[in-house]
């Protein structure tokens, strides 16, 4: 099921284009031939536009994959901001690492191999932006974790809160339920107040007001 028209999502997608250049669109096609879910054009500029929104300078992300949604925290936080990415496959991030070297991205980008949860908690200080995309089930752990780590006016910020791989919030399984409980968790949380972007497959976004 698609949760956006595939026309809304590909004028989006026309929108962008001035944002081709060699190594983003290298990563656009190594996702393709891979089967590899990267965030995509639209959700990685939401991304951007997010982060810079609140002058983001020092970005966490829990499942960085080989860089693909770095690449647009990287443009965000700018010369000498911190996007710190974590994957459990050193393949991943050794491929990410050459793909923002090349991008001129690669100062501002730290790798971490391992549990992405555990990576954040090996790491000191608060965070402007936690972004999560890692499995589906790890997603309420991920936000207790990430939540206490953002400062007050910083961004949590998750991609696949209404559904993945064409699967919806409202199907049976493991990894959708996680996501409910998920969403709900953070729903109900005084500390932030949030909302589902429903681009692509959802991308929620709770800002830290206390
Ligand atoms: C959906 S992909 C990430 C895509 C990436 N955010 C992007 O848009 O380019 C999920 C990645 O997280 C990694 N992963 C999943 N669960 C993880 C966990 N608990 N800890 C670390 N990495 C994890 C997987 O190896 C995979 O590369």
């Amino acid at each position: 099921m698609d949760i956006v028209d595939p026309r809304i999502e590909a004028y989006m997608a026309e929108r962008l284009k001035r944002f081709d250049e060699p190594v983003l669109l290298e990563m656009e096609a190594e996702a393709t031939r891979r089967g590899f879910p990267i965030v995509g054009r639209n959700v990685g500029v939401t991304l951007e536009v997010l982060a810079r929104s609140i002058g983001a300078r020092r970005v966490m992300e829990l499942g960085s994959g080989f860089g693909y949604s770095a690449y647009w925290f990287a443009r965000a936080v700018g010369p000498g901001g911190e996007v710190h990415c974590t994957d459990g496959d050193a393949a991943n991030t050794e491929a990410g690492a050459s793909f923002l070297a090349r991008a001129g991205l690669g100062e501002r980008v730290t790798y971490h191999v391992g549990d992405a949860v555990e990576q954040l908690s090996l790491l000191d200080g608060p965070f402007d932006v936690v972004f999560c995309d890692i499995d589906k089930t790890g997603y309420p752990d991920a936000w207790r974790a990430a939540s206490e780590r953002i400062r007050v006016g910083g961004l949590y910020l998750c991609d696949n809160t209404l559904g993945y791989g064409g699967g919806t919030v409202f199907d049976d399984g493991d990894g959708p339920e996680a996501i409910r409980e998920h969403n709900h968790l953070i729903a109900q949380d005084e500390r932030f107040v949030s909302t589902i972007v429903p681009t692509r497959e959802g991308v929620l976004a709770a800002v830290r007001v206390a």
